[in-house]
């Protein structure tokens, strides 16, 4: 059995997939595979562990003709076409769960960093500007009794609003199915998307990206949102029409933003770059070294597991 991993991930991982008598080969450049090299790759491979950075369509499913099971080192899977996967018997697996804190603690630090301005002060300060303590210096947006909108409120989404709701901020959400337990536990209110919007200081996206979920923010929503609320995006860029959110900014209908995810990764459109109220971190939600090592074994042993027939844990199709 050989397993291709389109770049190195935590070994404690790749030791699972040795010690369970797996031939591992690793992606060898610390850049990101091309398509062609992908599809090099899974060539005579039985499992593909790919990044989220990594478009598993058809084509490079196809090329993989004895893959048996994709593994995504992400919870999100929108760059695989699990549909194709489904219809060639082919099984996918990925990791969610414990990357959960991680990213709910990052989303903290964006709300925190946009509604009290430390990016700018942190210019201020380098610039030179700082003059001493001043009674309206970079005032921000007070967290306690301030609303929080989350957008589907699933692992991260819930485990937000429990931070959330420790900084004393009402919490509204809008998800699919109403979370009863959720809702008695922080005193969560459901709401339907329009009135989130219109009600909330604060609005953190955090459905996957699907067909549905394309735009669930555009120009239609951003007339509507509250005036100066805050845009905080963890989940995948295209669940924000970003022209619409910029144009937003620009009128100061959304006073701030804090973004972990892009359009068209890693592009970063250039007013979103200039803006100095918008906050900008590279797709990093995950990024604790115990997260990403939990991420590598759970991949890891999901995938031997398919290898050995056995029923994986963590199956997307
Ligand atoms: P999850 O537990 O599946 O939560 C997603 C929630 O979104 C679910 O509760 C689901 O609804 C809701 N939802 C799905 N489609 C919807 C729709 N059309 N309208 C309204 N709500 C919808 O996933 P998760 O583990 O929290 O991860 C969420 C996403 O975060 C991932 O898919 C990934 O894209 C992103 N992510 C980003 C990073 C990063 O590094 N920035 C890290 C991890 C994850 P119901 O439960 O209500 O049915
Ligand atoms: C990261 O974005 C993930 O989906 O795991
Ligand atoms: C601020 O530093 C204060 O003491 O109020």
């Amino acid at each position: 059995m050989r397993v291709f991993i389109t770049r190195g991930i935590p070994q404690e991982g790749i030791d699972i997939l040795i010690s369970g008598g797996v031939e591992v080969d690793v992606f060898p450049h610390d850049r990101q595979p091309t398509k062609e090299e992908i599809i090099e790759g899974v060539r005579d491979a039985d499992a593909l562990i790919s990044l989220l950075t990594d478009s598993i369509d058809a084509e490079v499913i196809d090329a993989g003709k004895n893959l048996k099971v994709i593994g995504n080192y992400a919870v999100g899977y929108n760059n695989i076409d699990v549909d194709y996967a489904r219809k060639k018997g082919i099984v996918v697996v990925n990791t969610p769960g414990v990357l959960t804190d991680a990213t709910a603690d990052l989303t903290m630090a964006l709300i925190l960093a946009a509604s009290r301005r430390v990016l700018e002060g942190d210019r201020f300060v380098r610039e030179g500007k700082f003059r001493g303590w001043e009674p309206m210096l970079l005032l921000g947006l007070e967290l306690n009794g301030a609303v929080l909108g989350i957008i589907g409120a699933g692992r991260i989404g819930q485990a937000v609003a429990r931070r959330a709701r420790a900084f004393g901020m009402k919490i509204l959400y809008y998800s699919r199915t109403r979370k009863l337990e959720f809702e008695s536990e922080i005193n969560a209110e459901f709401a339907d998307l329009d009135t989130l919007l219109g009600r909330s200081d604060i609005i953190s996206v955090h459905v996957p990206l699907t067909a549905e979920t394309r735009h669930l923010l555009g120009r239609r929503e951003f007339e509507i949102v509250k005036p100066g609320a805050i845009i905080v995006n963890t989940s995948r860029g295209e669940v924000i029409d970003e022209s619409a959110l910029i144009d937003a900014l620009k009128s100061g209908r959304v006073s701030a933003a804090a973004l972990d995810v892009f359009y068209n990764e890693p592009y970063v459109n250039p007013e979103l770059l200039s803006m100095r109220n918008v906050v900008l971190t590279p797709h990093i939600g995950s990024a604790t070294r115990k997260t990403r090592v939990n991420m590598a074994r759970m991949v890891c042993s999901d995938v031997l597991r398919v290898l050995r027939g056995e029923e994986p844990l963590n199956r997307v199709v």
